[in-house]
């Protein structure tokens, strides 16, 4: 190994747990896990350098809100988003904590990933995180509204109507937008109707530096599939609408754009 190390070879160790056979009981041997090997490779294929030393977290998946101990409100998100942008900003370097909703997915090796699942939670934890964060990416499609009241025991049916008193979720971006500083936002814009004006509005109101446009109701776009149909907005007004790419992609023209931005901070830093 440190002959091959030497001149080259790169390496994804085994992994502790039980051996082949029963007699061989437990031991650090065990074939890697098949997500490691695969996120190994890629960091190999098409890694860069490119976010080294920066830290960028990331949001992703939806919130749940609790309505009593077995019930809640919460949305059709995946994950899928913004894991895309969390692994494509590790394979470009970047230490990246990515804090995200109840979710199918597969873990992200070399990518710190945090459970929440309210707005509250969520925004304690990107509070905890954001000090020293230089991108912030908020892919999470976090709840608007919250139960008044979390009823302590299971509502049990009476009646033919039921209501349930809501209240203002938090708004994490909005609140993160009036005290940032370096750190580059991105947000993201879910809309039905009135795209571009709706993003634009937010997109200023949230202190953005980009705003990423997708309609769930346009083929390949929203939340449950593999692909995605995004526009991506900035500050100065310019919207670049993207063709219908697989989630993977769209998270690589997402940080193009962020690198590009990153870049020009640089060069405005040098020029004094
Ligand atoms: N967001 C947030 N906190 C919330 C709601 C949204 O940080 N409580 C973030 C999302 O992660 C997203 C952006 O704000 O990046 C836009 O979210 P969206 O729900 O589309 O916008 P809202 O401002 O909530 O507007 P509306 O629901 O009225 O469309």
């Amino acid at each position: 190994m440190a002959k091959l190390k030497e001149v080259g070879y790169a390496f994804v160790d085994p992994e502790f747990g039980a051996l082949a056979t029963s007699a061989e009981g437990e031991g650090w041997g065990r074939l890697a896990d098949l997500d490691r090997i695969v996120q190994k490779v890629k960091l190999l294929v098409l890694g860069s350098q490119e976010l080294a030393g920066k830290k960028v977290l990331v949001t992703a998946g939806p919130t749940r809100e609790p309505i009593d101990p077995v019930r809640f409100l919460t949305n059709y998100s995946s994950g899928k988003m913004g894991f895309a942008l969390a692994e494509a900003a590790m394979l470009r370097g970047a230490s990246v904590v990515l804090i995200t909703g109840p979710n199918h997915l597969p873990k992200i090796e070399g990518v710190r990933t945090v459970e929440i699942e309210t707005a509250r939670e969520l925004k304690a934890a990107v509070e905890r995180e954001y000090p020293d964060t230089d991108i912030l990416l908020m892919a999470a499609a976090v709840a608007d509204y919250e139960a008044k009241k979390v009823a302590p025991h299971k509502l049990k049916k009476s009646g033919a109507n039921l209501t349930i008193e809501l209240q203002r979720a938090p708004d994490i971006l909005a609140s993160l937008g009036k005290k940032k500083v370096d750190c580059i936002h991105v947000g993201f814009a879910l809309e039905t109707e009135k795209g571009h004006a709706n993003a634009l509005k937010k997109l200023h109101a949230k202190n953005l530096d980009l705003i990423v446009l997708n309609n769930q109701l346009e083929a390949g776009a929203g939340f449950a599939g593999d692909t995605n149909v995004v526009s991506i907005l900035t500050k100065d007004g310019q919207a670049e609408k993207l063709p219908q790419l697989p989630k993977s992609e769209v998270a690589e023209a997402i940080l193009d754009r962020v690198c590009a931005l990153v870049q020009q901070r640089l060069e405005r830093v040098a020029a004094g």
